[in-house]
């Protein structure tokens, strides 16, 4: 062969190598380009993680989160109107779903994965969709209990006796949807006059209120407080990990409960693939999932198995929770328990 037609040869080659690997690489873009996905979590940070890391595994959509208490997450959102950078408000109490879309933010949305959640968890009209429930109820550290002389109370009306005055820790309802439940709890129980005037009492029993919800019981299980209110199944898994002077009782008046949801947010990038996100955490098995993070909440979806670990407070006497009401009322109630009983919610 000529040198002249050896280079040719070797030109015409390396052209054909360069366009083949270059239609290669277009390929594979194509196929791995599926977009991304951001969610505002309510719920477990550590259940956050790992729902945004399968999710990604399974299918190719790049998935960030910020895990937030839920008052924090409806201030944002409210910040973020017109102009969103999340698509998914995923988990903590469906009240603050509720607030947020009186505000415009919610876009309903009826997955069609919503069959297969039990009547009564899941909203009609598509403002939110349940995926978890959670009963309030209150958490002590037997040894400090012990050292101290008390009794773990066992009625919302034991925490307004003196003994228990500066040994309650809970999470103020401005910025936590755990404590809003407590709130809208008493409200519901009480009606709003009488309520009121509980809280009044109450608060100076509080020593301190905490932004989050779960902080309350992580407090107890470090013997940091006495007592606190809070989500039983927080307390149960911090309990799991190790924190064994944890004790947990419910309330004999009753107590209110909580419905985490999952909503489609107004106007948020990536559509698509927030309701793909949705479809896909409604399922069993990935409502099953939350146990082997310690999460311990009761599910929604009616072929998806509790966690054992929640058996023990199956029984909780509840009362008939309004979440609409609750959510169309949350905004007055916490500017009004906060006036009442003078205080703020926490930032840090
Ligand atoms: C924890 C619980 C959830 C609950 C959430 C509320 O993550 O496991 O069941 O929905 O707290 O958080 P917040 O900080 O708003 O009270």
């Amino acid at each position: 062969m000529s040198k002249k037609r050896f280079a040719i040869i070797s030109v015409l080659l390396l052209v054909l190598a360069i366009s083949f690997v270059s239609a290669a690489g277009s390929q594979d873009s194509k196929v791995e380009d599926k977009g991304s996905l951001v969610f505002y979590a309510g719920l477990q940070e550590d259940h956050a993680a790992m729902i945004a890391e399968e999710f990604e595994a399974v299918t190719g959509i790049k998935t960030e989160f910020v895990r937030m208490s839920s008052g924090e997450i409806l201030a944002r959102l409210k910040a973020e109107k017109g102009n969103m950078s999340a698509s998914v408000w995923y988990g903590g109490p469906v009240d603050g779903i509720v607030a947020a879309d009186q505000e415009g933010i919610i876009e309903h949305y009826i997955s069609p994965e919503a069959v297969n959640i039990k009547e009564g968890f899941k909203e009609p009209n598509g403002i939110w969709t349940g995926i978890y429930i959670g009963y309030l109820g209150f958490v002590g550290n037997q040894a400090i209990l012990k050292e101290k002389g008390l009794e773990m109370p066992t009625s919302w009306a034991d925490f307004l006796k003196p003994e228990y005055n500066q040994e309650i820790v809970v999470a103020h309802p401005g910025s936590s949807g755990t404590a809003y439940t407590m709130l809208a709890t008493i409200v519901q129980m009480m009606g709003e006059d009488a309520a009121m005037e509980y809280f009044k009492k109450f608060s100076p029993q509080v020593r301190q209120y905490t932004k989050s919800g779960t902080a309350p019981g992580r407090m107890a299980g470090l013997g940091e407080a006495t007592v606190g209110i809070t989500f039983l199944h927080d307390a149960i898994k911090y309990k799991k990990e190790g924190y064994k002077d944890i004790i947990i009782s419910a309330p004999v008046e009753g107590t209110g409960y909580e419905i985490g949801g999952v909503a489609l947010l107004k106007g948020g990038p990536d559509q698509a693939n927030a309701k793909t996100f949705i479809d896909w955490v409604l399922t069993k098995d990935v409502q099953e999932m939350g146990k082997t993070v310690g999460s311990f909440q009761f599910l929604t979806n009616k072929d998806a198995l509790p966690p054992e670990e929640a058996m023990s407070i199956k029984d909780t006497k509840l009362i008939d929770y309004d979440f609409q009401w609750a959510g169309e009322n949350k905004k007055r109630l916490v500017e009004l328990f906060s006036r009442e009983t003078s205080t703020v919610a926490p930032t840090k």
